[in-house]
């Protein structure tokens, strides 16, 4: 659920998952080689767990906060274009939805990354929003945008309040964190973060809590995460657990078909640019240049039928979003 630059990191760092969990297991590995013989299996486990943190903290630390010039020469532009209008609609319905039973909305924020979020909670008028983040450079960073959105914006436009807070909320209970240890949220956001927490059953668990332990009657946890399979214990068991009923769930694909027959997303869809125009125009290029990634569009575009230029994405793309799912509990009373 975001802003229009937000999903940017997200495919970068999906694609860089591999990476930085190879990496991670091979430090781990050499660390491990290197440990007393005599260290207990559980002691190894915890060592393991730590350095695949500190890993993802750092990789999201490094991330450079490029402009938005920068953004759009990405090959996948459009993709988190895409992701981003997704995660809008995606938001935008939940806060109508909590907004018809309270007038106050208060958000939790899990793994906000540097904000990209901030402008879609402010469109939806909420009241209070936390975000928390193990990476403390993106934290920063968020609070950097958020103070520029409340500068820029109207004398009498009204920016929900803000709290910011540096953890890792797959081992840490944010309620332990707040200011007001009291605080009760209407939603807790969880946009492409909840797979980092499938480190061990313990993580996943945390981090559920958190999205648990300080909501209040009915709310909304909704969460976009990479579908690396079932999760039979991860996602929907344990979910149960703390009573959370499952209310939807749909792939990218499936969420995409269902909401772009709506017409006020459809014009949202084209503002963001969340599709690349097919065929380009004389002036333009196209995302990709490597061949058979456009074949779907082309033979599409062939129909008579159909009107040109098409909303499209590459081949790859379309595949890479196939893999991603958009989940929506609700906390039962
Ligand atoms: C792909 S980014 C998504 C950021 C944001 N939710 C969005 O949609 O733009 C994943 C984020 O999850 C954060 N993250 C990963 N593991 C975490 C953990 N254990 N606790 C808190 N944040 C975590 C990363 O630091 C990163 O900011």
């Amino acid at each position: 659920m975001m802003a229009h630059n937000l999903s940017l990191n997200e495919t970068d760092s999906k694609l860089h998952d591999a990476e930085v969990s190879q990496s991670s297991s091979s430090a781990v590995k050499r660390r491990l080689e290197e440990d007393d013989e005599e260290v207990s299996p559980r002691k190894k486990l915890i060592t393991e767990e730590s350095l695949h943190s500190e890993k993802v903290a750092t990789h999201y630390n490094k991330l450079k906060e490029c402009g938005l010039a920068e953004r759009n020469k990405s090959r996948i532009v459009y993709m988190r274009n895409f992701n981003n209008w997704l995660k809008s609609v995606l938001i935008a319905e939940i806060l109508d939805k909590v907004r018809q039973r309270r007038r106050e909305i208060n958000v939790l924020d899990l793994g906000c990354g540097k904000g990209g979020d901030l402008l879609k909670w402010k469109k939806g008028r909420i009241d209070k929003l936390v975000c928390a983040d193990i990476a403390a450079v993106s934290i920063e960073q968020c609070q950097q945008r958020y103070n520029d959105l409340r500068r820029r914006g109207h004398p009498n436009d009204r920016t929900f309040y803000a709290e910011f807070i540096t953890s890792d909320c797959s081992r840490e209970l944010l309620s332990e964190k707040l200011q007001d240890p009291e605080l009760q949220f209407d939603v807790c956001s969880c946009q492409f973060v909840y797979h980092y927490s499938f480190e061990s059953e313990a993580q996943a668990d945390t981090m559920l809590r958190n999205a648990y332990t300080n909501s209040f009657g009915n709310e909304v946890f909704s969460v976009t995460f990479q579908k690396k399979g079932e999760y039979p214990l991860f996602g929907c068991q344990m979910a149960k657990k703390y009573n959370m009923r499952l209310v939807y769930k749909k792939t990218f694909n499936e969420f995409f078909e269902e909401k772009v027959k709506d017409e006020k997303n459809k014009v949202l869809m084209q503002w963001m640019q969340a599709l690349e125009q097919y065929p380009i125009d004389e002036r333009g290029q196209l995302a990709s240049d490597s061949p058979g990634e456009y074949d779907h569009a082309k033979r599409k575009a062939a129909d008579p039928a159909v009107r040109r230029p098409l909303g499209t994405l590459s081949k790859s793309e379309w595949e890479a979003t196939s893999i991603y799912l958009v989940f929506v509990f609700e906390k039962m009373l």
